[in-house]
């Protein structure tokens, strides 16, 4: 039998859902340390076995993370070896990690991994030298700059939709994936990377496949476990490489202001800092960040909104009465962006779901304290979107599916840090606003056109990688609304 704890289904069966519901979460189960007053850390779940919280990590993080919430609520502690973790699981909490005490943090060292594959780039880079680049990078993200993407992301839109046949069925996530990556190589590297496009794409899953646990916040114990192939992620790599130095060897070659973001990053430079520009290889890592951290999220956050929209007609026609209304029979375009705010408001509701970012970690450099609990300095803090999107108390009947939530009055009821898919405070996503506009454009552009049905028997599950994906694809089959 399926229970609720806080909203989140937790039952431990599996198997076909052929309702096109998604397939539960098999949630772990651990031994549970209940709290004394007195005690120096808040309740929180043991392992039942030496090793089980290591094998729940790579099992499903997202379970563990659900399982934890489920049973302790705002806060939890849990211990590997000597590494003190917490769960926070309150929008204030979160704020204070991510706004209010944030100097008092670093991103998780999961990350020195990371840097492996993405060098000192604005994601894995801490402290002066990220916020030098980060001084270097912003122009480029600044509003009138991604205006401009606009025509871009409609045209590849428009490309894609000219290879689809009524009736078709495809991999919904996989159209996705290049389209999004189509886009960000044109928009920010000026460059056509689309006939590249599976290449480089299985790079990057390779890449990001074989970092998937090292990612993670728990990732110095993982390093026990057999984690997949060096080789394969060397030679992803090395693949990525060559398309990114090709694309910055061709830029300083030819010079000038092509409009997208590799020339602002090679013409930056930090006059408030050393009053110098980017080296290649920091050129390098900021594309590749760029490339990685532009290209799947947004790709995700699209695929599972057509999923939902697929299980929920109502909202399908509302959207489409938005979209026949607001920009009938033309593409819409940045201008556009004002007269689609239930296309937006769809899109939000699609991220607390689905957040393409499900979950964000942080070390404390200095002690601090949490309700009444001195954190030791070095331990490690896990926030989850999923959860916290979640949450009942926020989003009454949390699984339903209801862009109404973000009306501006719901919308102004709710703590800020109940929804963070961008992250928040000065590490918050420097792309928000590009992946809004490009999600809005998107969802516009291919549902005035289309109905995407998915296919019966396609199996609905999340797959918590560094980003959410669906486990099994996203098999839909294509409906043309109107001649394009
Ligand atoms: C729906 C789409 C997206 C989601 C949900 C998303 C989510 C996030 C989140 C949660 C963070 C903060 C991680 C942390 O604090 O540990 C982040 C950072 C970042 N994102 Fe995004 N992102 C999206 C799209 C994009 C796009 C389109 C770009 C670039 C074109 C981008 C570039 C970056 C970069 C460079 C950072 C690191 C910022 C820094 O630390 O200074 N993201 N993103």
């Amino acid at each position: 039998m399926p229970f609720r704890v806080r909203g989140i289904v937790t039952n431990a069966t599996t198997g076909e859902n052929r309702s096109g519901a998604p397939l539960p979460i098999p949630l772990p189960r651990f031994a549970t340390t209940l709290g004394r007053s007195g005690d120096a850390f808040p309740p929180g779940p043991r392992a039942r076995y030496p090793g089980q919280f290591l094998l729940e990590v790579a099992r499903n993080p997202l379970a563990m993370m659900i399982a934890m919430a489920a049973e302790h609520g705002d806060l939890a502690h849990f211990r590997v070896g000597p590494q003190h973790l917490y769960l926070f699981n309150h929008p204030d909490l979160i704020r204070d990690v991510l706004v209010t005490n944030q100097k008092n943090f670093h991103k998780s060292r999961g990350l020195e991994r990371a840097k492996r594959l993405l060098g000192d780039g604005l994601l894995t880079s801490e402290g002066d030298f990220h916020l030098r680049q980060r001084r270097l990078a912003q122009p480029a993200f600044h509003r009138h700059r991604i205006a401009g993407y606009g025509d871009t992301m409609t045209d590849y839109s428009r490309q894609m939709q000219s290879t689809w046949e009524d009736r078709r069925t495809l991999d919904i996530h996989e159209e996705m994936l290049r389209l999004t990556l189509g886009i960000v190589g044109r928009t920010l590297f000026d460059a056509d990377v689309d006939g590249e496009a599976s290449e480089i794409s299985d790079a990057l899953t390779m890449a990001f496949e074989s970092f998937n646990l090292a990612m993670l916040p728990f990732t110095e114990y993982l390093e026990k476990l057999p984690i997949p192939a060096a080789r394969r992620f060397n030679a992803a790599r090395a693949r990525l490489d060559t398309t990114i130095y090709r694309m910055i060897d061709d830029r300083r070659r030819t010079g000038g202001d092509r409009g997208d973001l590799l020339s602002m990053l090679l013409t930056a430079t930090d006059f408030e800092g050393d009053g110098r520009g980017m080296s290649d290889t920091q050129l390098r890592d900021e594309a590749l960040t760029i490339f990685l951290a532009g290209h799947e999220t947004t790709a995700n956050a699209l695929t599972w909104t057509w999923y939902l929209l697929s299980q929920n007609p109502v909202v399908e026609a509302r959207l489409h009465a938005e979209l026949d209304a607001a920009v009938p029979g033309r593409m819409p375009g940045f201008d556009d962006l004002p007269v689609l705010p239930y296309t937006r408001m769809v899109l939000a509701e699609s991220m607390r779901l689905y957040p393409p970012a499900w979950s964000i970690g942080r070390r404390a450099l200095n002690a601090f304290e949490v309700r009444g609990y001195m954190v030791p300095p070095g331990s490690v803090v896990l926030m989850s979107q999923y959860i916290m999107h979640r949450d009942p108390r926020y989003f009454p009947d949390p699984e339903r599916f209801d862009p109404e939530r973000w009306t501006p009055e719901a919308q102004a009821q709710r703590p800020k840090f109940s929804y963070f898919p961008f992250g928040g405070g000065t590490r918050v996503c420097i792309g928000e606003q590009f992946a809004w506009m490009e999600g809005i454009l998107l969802i516009a552009s291919i549902a005035q056109n289309w109905r995407l049905r998915l296919v019966k028997s396609q199996r609905v599950e999340v797959q918590p990688l560094i980003t959410l994906r669906p486990r099994h694809g996203m098999q839909m089959t294509l409906e043309r609304r109107t001649e394009v």
